[in-house]
C-alpha cells in the first residue's frame, strides 16, 4: 500500500516507516521537522517538510502519491506541556488533524490509523484498562486525542473511510538505528539514562504520595518496535475498531529507575519532588483485544529489555539525531 505517515521523522513515526518498508509497503513521510528529525528518516523514503494544516500541500501530496492509508502521527504528546498551553495542543492535535481528515476524504483514502493514548481513559475504574473503560481525560492532551478519535468515528460512519485506533501506553525503547529524541526530553526512561550516561546529573521523582506501593506512579511501557508492528497489523485489516497497546504491567517510577541501574550498571541520583499536574497514579493496559483480532504479541514484555535497547541506542548517539 501507499501509505502517508504523518509525524514519519518522529520517535514512533520513523520506527513505523523502517516497518512499513521491511513489509512491503511503501511510505510517504509529512513532517514539519518542528520535532522530528530529518536523518531519522533514511533517503529512500519520501521526506515531505510540511505541515499537515496545510490543504494545498496536502492535496498535491495525495494526488501526486496515489495514497492508500494514513498514519498519523503528528501530535504534541506531552502531558504536563498541555496543562499550561492547552491551545497548542487542540491547535495541532484536534485542528490541523481535521485538517488532514478532510484531506483523506477528499482523496478518498481507504484507511485512517490513529495514534491515540491511555491518557483518553484519565483516571480509570479498573485495572488493567480495557477498551471499554470510560473515557474521561484528566489533561488537555488526553481530550485533543479523544477529540479526534470522536471525530474519526463519526467521519467513518458518515464517509467510509476505515480506521483502527490505536491506544498507545507508554512508549519506549529504541530500534537499531532508530531512538528516542525530544528537545527538551520530558520522558522518565530517556532521562534516566541521561543520567547513567553523566550527561544530568539526577532524576527528579515526580510525588512519591501516589496510592501505589511505593507512592511513585505506575505506568505499563511498551517497545516502540511493538507499537509500530500493530500499525501494520491494524493497516491491513479491513475492519474499523479501536485497540490498546500496552504490555499488561505497570512499573513505578522507582522501579523503571531501578530496572535501568540494572541495565546500565550505574547509580542514579533521584530527588522526590511535587505531583506534575495532569498525571494519573496508575495506567495499565489490557490488550488482549488487538491480541485477539489482529494477532498482535509484544515481542519485548521485560522493561529491562525495553531499557537495554534504549541503552544501546543512547550510547551509540549521545548527542541523539545529528542535525
Ligand atoms: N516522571 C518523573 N520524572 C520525570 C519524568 C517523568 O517522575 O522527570 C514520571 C511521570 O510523572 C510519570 C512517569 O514518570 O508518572 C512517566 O512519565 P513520562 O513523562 O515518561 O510519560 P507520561 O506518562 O507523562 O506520558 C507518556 C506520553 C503521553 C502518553 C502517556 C500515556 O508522553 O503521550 O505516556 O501514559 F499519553
Amino acid at each position: 500500500m501507499n501509505v502517508l505517515v504523518t509525524g514519519g521523522a518522529g520517535y514512533i513515526g520513523s520506527v513505523t516507516v523502517e516497518l512499513l518498508a521491511k513489509s512491503g509497503h511503501k511510505a510517504v513521510v509529512i513532517d514539519n521537522l518542528s520535532e522530528g528529525h530529518k536523518n531519522a528518516v533514511p533517503e529512500r523514503h519520501t521526506l515531505i517538510t510540511a505541515d499537515i494544516a496545510d490543504g494545498e500541500k496536502l492535496d498535491a501530496v495525495f494526488t501526486a502519491n496515489k495514497i492508500d492509508a494514513v498514519m498519523h502521527f503528528a501530535a504534541h504528546c506531552y502531558v504536563g506541556e498541555s496543562v499550561k498551553n492547552p491551545a497548542k495542543y487542540y491547535d495541532n492535535n484536534v485542528i490541523a488533524g481535521l485538517k488532514l481528515l478532510n484531506g483523506c476524504v477528499r482523496h478518498k483514502v481507504e484507511k485512517f490509523i490513529f495514534s491515540s493514548s491511555c491518557a483518553t481513559y484519565g483516571i480509570p475504574e479498573k485495572i488493567p484498562i480495557t477498551e471499554e473503560e470510560k473515557q474521561i481525560p484528566v489533561n488537555p492532551y488526553g481530550e485533543t486525542k479523544l477529540a479526534f478519535e470522536k471525530a474519526l468515528k463519526r467521519y467513518s460512519a458518515a464517509y467510509g473511510i476505515k480506521y483502527s485506533i490505536l491506544r498507545y501506553f507508554n512508549a519506549a525503547g529504541a530500534a537499531e538505528k532508530l531512538g528516542e529524541d525530544h528537545r527538551p526530553e520530558t520522558h522518565l526512561i530517556p532521562l534516566i539514562l541521561g543520567c547513567a550516561m553523566g550527561k544530568r546529573e539526577k532524576v527528579e521523582i515526580f510525588g512519591t504520595d501516589y496510592s501505589t506501593p511505593d507512592g511513585t506512579c505506575i505506568r505499563d511501557y511498551i517497545h516502540v518496535s511493538d507499537i509500530a508492528r500493530a500499525h501494520i497489523l491494524a493497516m491491513e485489516s479491513d475492519f474499523s475498531d479501536c485497540y490498546n497497546l500496552g504490555n499488561g504491567s505497570g512499573y513505578s517510577v522507582k522501579e523503571v529507575i531501578k530496572a535501568a541501574e540494572k541495565v546500565t550498571g550505574k547509580k542514579i541520583k533521584t530527588a522526590a519532588t511535587g505531583r506534575r499536574e495532569g498525571d494519573p497514579p496508575i495506567l495499565i493496559g489490557d490488550s488482549k483485544k488487538i491480541s485477539e483480532k489482529l494477532a498482535w504479541k509484544p515481542a519485548f514484555a521485560s522493561i529491562e529489555k525495553i531499557i537495554s535497547s534504549a541503552w544501546k541506542w543512547h550510547r551509540k548517539n549521545p548527542e541523539g539525531y545529528k542535525e
